[in-house]
């Protein structure tokens, strides 16, 4: 399949314009066909209701798993009532930076084939890439001076995980463009540019001084990526159009 452009003309029949005839048939089918169940949005309010209070929540936050050498600070701070949305989001971050570098390694992927001359160049996604590592590790490491299991699953892990999991599919498929890749990659980073602005403010409310200040810069990386995402995606975008 061609590469060159994201917005080829083709033989698209998903509109109803395609058919007129149809397309009148199937509106007066709608307006003749009654709804196959008794009730109105009020009825299954009622019943989401229901689900809403009995259901249970997505997962928990594991006690810390290693005791032993922990220092008193954080094992104080860790067994406090409110730190386990700390150790929440320092394994959601965990998650977010995991996704990144595999989404950076796929969008590597496909620069290398296509080799498109007006970027990104596979030189500048690497940078990024290895920065999203170097977050992951730093992370993990923190989840672990904290007595915590960063292999564990906590339920913000887990809602990242699910919610990103629609990026890492569009940069994966062969059919998606340059453009079309770096506009998931462009919802990842403002999402994690927001993720590393929480968890900064969350370390200095249990002052935790060195994390924060290492994840201010993390910060700081991740504004970069976000700048270079968007003027990737704005110059493809404008080129596709011939507006540039
Ligand atoms: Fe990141
Ligand atoms: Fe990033």
């Amino acid at each position: 399949m061609s590469q060159n452009s994201s917005a080829e003309m083709g033989k698209n029949r998903t509109g109803i314009a395609m058919s007129p005839i149809n397309a009148k048939a199937v509106a007066e089918g709608a307006k003749e066909s009654p709804p196959s169940s008794s009730g109105d949005r009020h009825t299954q309010d009622a019943l989401k209701a229901f689900y809403l209070e009995q259901s249970e929540r997505i997962g928990s936050v594991p006690p810390p798993a290693n005791l032993k050498g922990v220092a008193k600070t954080a094992l104080k701070m860790i067994q406090g009532e409110k730190a386990t949305v700390l150790v929440d989001k320092l394994a959601e971050r965990l998650a977010f930076e995991r996704t990144g570098t595999r989404l950076y390694e796929a969008i590597i992927g496909k620069a290398e084939v296509l080799a498109e001359q007006s970027g990104p160049r596979v030189d500048e996604l690497e940078k990024i890439h290895h920065q999203e590592l170097s977050h992951f590790h730093m992370v993990k490491g923190y989840i672990e001076n904290l007595g915590g299991d960063p292999t564990a699953q906590t339920p913000s892990a887990d809602v990242v995980g699910v919610a990103s999991s629609g990026l890492l599919k569009v940069i994966t498929d062969p059919r998606t463009t340059m453009p079309q890749s770096l506009q998931a990659l462009l919802i990842a980073e403002l999402a994690d540019n927001d993720g590393w602005s929480t968890l900064i403010k969350l370390a200095e409310g249990f002052n935790q001084d060195q994390m924060a200040a290492d994840f201010r810069k993390a910060l700081e990386a991740e504004e970069r990526h976000l700048m270079q995402v968007r003027g990737w995606l704005s110059a493809r975008t404008q080129e596709e159009a011939g507006t540039a």
